[in-house]
């Protein structure tokens, strides 16, 4: 197997529970959640809302019905920025967001939304000060990611959280990169909206994902249609999370899902963190010895996720990703990672940088191995 270091892209391997989950949920079960009143069907449903509550208990949600699946954290941003924002609206993001949130927000500015975009330090960090002075009366959301997916720097969220309630302004967090990786709790964070993705800290299956929408905000489906309930009515039903859930959920992926926050409460957040953390020192500290690395993010004895971007003097990103794989079988993502504002906020655009991600199941041999590997491309 290759050694695979690109778990900010999607984690892998999963937990053995999390394969057996998918394989159970669509060979024993198979049939529709929510549809059915036979036993079987009875049994999908109780996945999908155990599912439900095991992600509100992850992150202090107190109404899990507030918590509705998606397909993907994109699925999740674009129904919050298209919900949320009408023309004549202000919003506020950053300089280091990825496209998921970028793109719909540049989506709702060509039909009349105003986007103030808020510059990031060299090291990606946002200054909230500068947050609060861009609030203007007519701000109706703040949109920021929690880690960023390219330099792993954690924003202040809490912080902003307590400036953007105190404004009456909601505040939308891009969890990708931190949903089972770091603490989040809505309630302490001020967080009203939360999207994030199933499959990559969170060690589901690919094709989850979800959007917390806090009590008093009303927004409107992306999707209406069947939802198996309320079907004498012409209209979306009101009724949460049904409103948001048209279609046949994917229950073998809400099954991994379940699977993956399960090992996740069980493991214990604080251990995840502490074992990536050690893996991310060792690969700074190790790449930090070699020659002509530039290291982008915050410096290394601070906070950070689980993410390392560098670069190497005078050579190509993409080519050493190309080397990495194709004569040391190691798999790591190159290039602008979906977050062009991102790479030019640290100054790497437009090659953008080599990137590194371990997940739980990485070893600290596997990182030493990626590390010979960088000694011997960058002295030939
Ligand atoms: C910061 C950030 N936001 C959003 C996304 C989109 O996630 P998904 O691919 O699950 O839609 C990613 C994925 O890489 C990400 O890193």
């Amino acid at each position: 197997m290759p050694i695979y270091l690109d778990n900010a892209a999607t984690s892998h391997p999963k937990p053995e529970s999390v394969y057996q989950a998918v394989d159970h949920s669509l060979r024993e079960i198979g049939v529709s959640p929510g549809r059915g009143g036979y036993r079987r069907g009875l049994e999908a449903t109780r996945i999908i809302f155990d599912a439900r509550e095991k992600l509100a208990e992850l992150f202090g949600i107190h109404d899990s019905a507030r918590l509705v699946f998606t397909g993907s954290a994109t699925e999740a941003l674009n129904l919050a920025i298209s919900g949320m924002l009408r023309p004549g609206d202000h919003a506020v993001t950053t300089t280091m967001e990825h496209n998921s949130v970028s793109r719909p927000l540049r989506l709702a500015e060509t039909r009349g939304t105003i986007i103030t975009r808020i510059p990031c330090d060299r090291s990606g960090v946002i200054n909230p000060r500068d947050l609060a002075a861009a609030l203007r009366p007519d701000t109706r959301l703040i949109v920021l990611s929690h880690c960023s997916n390219v330099t792993g720097t954690i924003q202040p969220i809490a912080e902003i959280g307590r400036l953007a309630n105190r404004a009456g302004v909601a505040m939308l967090v891009d969890a990708a990169q931190s949903a089972g990786i770091l603490p989040i709790d809505v309630e302490a964070m001020g967080i009203n909206l939360l999207a994030a993705p199933g499959h990559k800290g969170l060690l589901g299956p690919q094709g989850t994902g979800f959007l917390y929408i806090g009590e008093g905000l009303e927004l409107p489906p992306l999707l209406v249609g069947g939802t198996g309930g309320h079907s004498s009515d012409e209209e979306q039903p009101e009724e949460m999370p049904a409103r948001f859930e048209s279609g046949t959920l994917n229950t073998p992926g809400i099954a991994g899902l379940r699977a993956g926050v399960e090992f996740i409460l069980t493991t214990g957040c604080e251990t995840i963190r502490k074992k990536e953390l050690s893996l991310v020192r060792q690969m700074l500290e190790g790449l930090a010895e070699l020659k002509g690395i530039s290291l982008y993010g915050p410096a290394p004895e601070n906070e950070r996720g689980g993410i390392v971007s560098f670069t190497v003097d005078g050579r190509d990103p993409a080519m050493i990703g190309f080397t990495l794989d194709q004569q040391y079988d190691i798999e790591v993502r190159t290039g602008l990672h979906c977050a062009p504002w991102a790479h030019r906020t640290i100054g790497t655009y437009p090659a953008g940088t080599i990137r590194v991600s371990p997940g739980w199941f990485t070893t600290e041999t596997e990182i030493e191995t990626f590390l010979r590997a960088m000694r011997q491309i960058i002295t030939t």
